[in-house]
């Protein structure tokens, strides 16, 4: 193992640590197991000598029962070993997860869009699972086959050491050649893997893109790459199977050799009254009795390889640094009266500038509208306050505090934001809307329901608040969906507001009845609101309009109209008719 590997599996095992009882009482078993093995071999010796060659009825008599305490004796250390070691084993793996879940949630929001959720949810449960194996592996097999294979030595040496050493030296080397199949195999296998890995790409591709295949005719071609790259992975896998198929006659030949060249020095020893015939059963029993634990022993590397490479990927999140932490002494922001304040604030969220020079302060419970062209950067101001990401350069100030050293805990309570993506969670309605206001009561839920006009829909669902949406549930509308997330936002009952296209799904009559509710709703709050469709925002104190990240124009709707400039022309185009 290398360096690397070898810190891997070190830290692999600091998660097993505190089921190490556990630990313990299984390698106390695996010596049950290993030791019952050499004592089996061993008693081969007065078996032959002393009942089949002396005929001992006495000795004879107790054989039967000998053989059941043994066999019940091994299945009891067997038991005990593998229900603790497994159970130690899931216990850490349960603790990995956690883990892992843990740091997923304390990752920054960076991370989400640079790494397919896929795969992080992927590393959670596959990559863990593998390392599971790694704890069940190298105890029950690494250290019950260890020790079975030294107790069988240890017989062995003790009954005829000359044999025993002539064995260990003559059978490994007459099997060492098909060692070099074997790394055949593998190598053809893994390029088998990869053919296979190309053939589920081609059909993926071909599938998914039925329509264009189908509307430029180009099935035979299809078929055509299919077919070669279905050839190519025939090919990996022959030689695979040629080996493969070669692997056990070459080894059974090659033991043979060896297990001949054995028996014949043993039974010369037989002859010349060197030995009893039971020593050179024991010592063949012994050697016989090996053969398992070793083909094992050879496949423990392998899993472990394989559990160190998903544990690799597992650390890679854990040792990931979240963008976005609190400085160590975050204050709190109590009694926040929703003074928001840019100064000079650019941001990019790679090379490409998307805020350029804000500058805009608020002062408590004004209503500031963002409006501007697709990808002007509105979004973007939401997610900085909400702290998703910091700015490049600047500052954002909370009633005076830089946001970076407010707790991130306190800083969100005074929030409240309405996404312009709806997110509901696969649960009650009732849940969804008391989303992270845990001590709502079910009465303020409904009223905050009532609030965003959608008390009523919700009434006429199966189930009224306690029907379930999402995968398992109803599905809900574009616009219901919208009123429900507002309604979470009210119940949140924040200082500072953040509507994020919150009422673009509905329709113009419930848009009104909503903005009605939320008019009602900006009254003391600080609010920003995000719209496309400028009827909505006409009443702002101040509006913004942004363009490639730089604040064009400001000022009031009346303002705004005067100055003939992209409002203006936005306004026009809206309202021709
Ligand atoms: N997570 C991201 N990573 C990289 N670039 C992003 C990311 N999110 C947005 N952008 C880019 O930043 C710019 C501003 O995006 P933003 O979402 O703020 O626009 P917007 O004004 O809200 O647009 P819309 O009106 O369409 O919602 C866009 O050019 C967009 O491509
Ligand atoms: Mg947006």
């Amino acid at each position: 193992m290398t360096k690397q590997k070898n810190r891997i599996f070190r830290r692999l095992l600091a998660f097993a640590l505190p089921y190490k009882g556990r630990i313990l009482l299984s390698i106390l078993a695996s010596l049950g197991v290993a030791a019952s093995d050499g004592v089996i071999a061993k008693l081969v010796e007065p078996f032959i000598d002393r009942i089949v060659i002396a005929q001992d009825y006495e000795l004879a008599s107790i054989v039967p029962f000998l053989v059941v305490a043994l066999a019940a004796f091994k299945g009891i250390s067997r038991y005990v070993q593998e229900y603790f070691i497994s159970t130690a084993g899931q216990m850490a793996i349960q603790d990995i997860r956690n883990a892992l879940f843990g740091q997923s949630m304390n990752l920054s929001m960076r991370y989400y869009t640079g790494n397919a959720s896929g795969a992080l949810m992927s590393k959670i449960l596959n990559d863990v699972n593998l390392m599971q194996s790694v704890l069940s592996n190298v105890v029950v097999s690494g250290v019950r086959e260890s020790l079975t294979l030294v107790g069988l030595a240890g017989v062995a040496f003790y009954t005829d050491w000359r044999m025993a050493l002539m064995s260990f030296v003559v059978i490994p080397a007459s099997a060492l050649p098909a060692s070099a199949i074997g790394r055949k195999i593998k190598k053809f296998s893994r390029q088998g893997q990869g053919a296979m890995g190309d053939l589920t790409t081609a059909l993926e591709q071909a599938f998914s893109g039925i329509k264009v295949v189908k509307a430029f005719a180009t099935e035979e071609y299809e078929k055509n790459k299919f077919f070669q790259q279905n050839l190519a992975y025939y090919r990996f896998i022959r030689k695979t199977i040629k080996y493969g198929a070669l692997s056990s006659p070459v080894m059974e030949i090659l033991t043979a050799i060896g297990v001949a060249f054995v028996l014949w020095y043993g039974l010369s020893r037989v002859l010349a009254d060197e030995i009893t015939q039971g020593q050179l059963f024991s010592v063949l029993a012994a050697i016989l009795l090996m053969y398992t634990p070793l083909k094992r022993l050879t496949k423990v590397n392998n899993t472990v390889q394989q559990a160190l490479g998903g544990a690799e990927r597992v650390f890679g999140i854990l040792d990931e640094k979240p963008e976005i932490v609190e400085v160590s002494n975050a204050v709190s922001l109590s009694n926040c009266r929703g003074e928001v304040c840019f100064a000079d604030v650019s941001f990019s969220y790679d090379a490409e500038p998307v805020i350029q020079h804000l500058n805009l302060k608020v002062s408590p419970g004004d209503v500031i509208a963002l409006v501007g062209p697709s990808g002007a950067g509105k979004s973007t101001i939401a997610g900085l306050i909400s702290r998703f990401y910091d700015p490049t350069d600047g500052q954002i100030l909370i009633d005076g505090h830089d946001i970076r050293n407010l707790t991130l805990r306190s800083l969100h309570d005074n929030l409240a934001l309405v996404d312009q993506e709806t997110f509901l969670f696969n649960a009650t309605i009732s849940e969804n809307i008391g989303y992270g206001s845990s001590c709502a009561t079910e009465s303020e839920i409904v009223a905050a329901a009532k609030q965003a006009f959608a008390d009523e829909f919700i009434r006429q669902m199966p189930e009224g608040y306690q029907t379930l949406i999402g995968d398992r549930g109803v599905r809900l509308s574009g616009g219901q969906r919208q009123r429900l997330c507002i309604a979470r936002a009210i119940l949140r009952n924040a200082p500072i507001l953040l509507l994020d296209e919150a009422t673009s799904a509905l329709d113009t009559e419930s848009e009104a009845m909503v903005q009605q509710a939320l008019s009602n709703l900006m009254r003391d709050r600080t609010t920003f609101v995000i719209a496309h469709r400028l009827s909505t925002i006409k009443h702002a104190d101040r509006i913004l309009v942004l363009e490639q990240g730089v604040v064009k124009e400001s000022g009031t709707h009346q303002q705004l109209m005067t100055e003939q400039g992209l409002y203006r022309r936005l306004h026009d185009m809206q309202f021709k008719d």
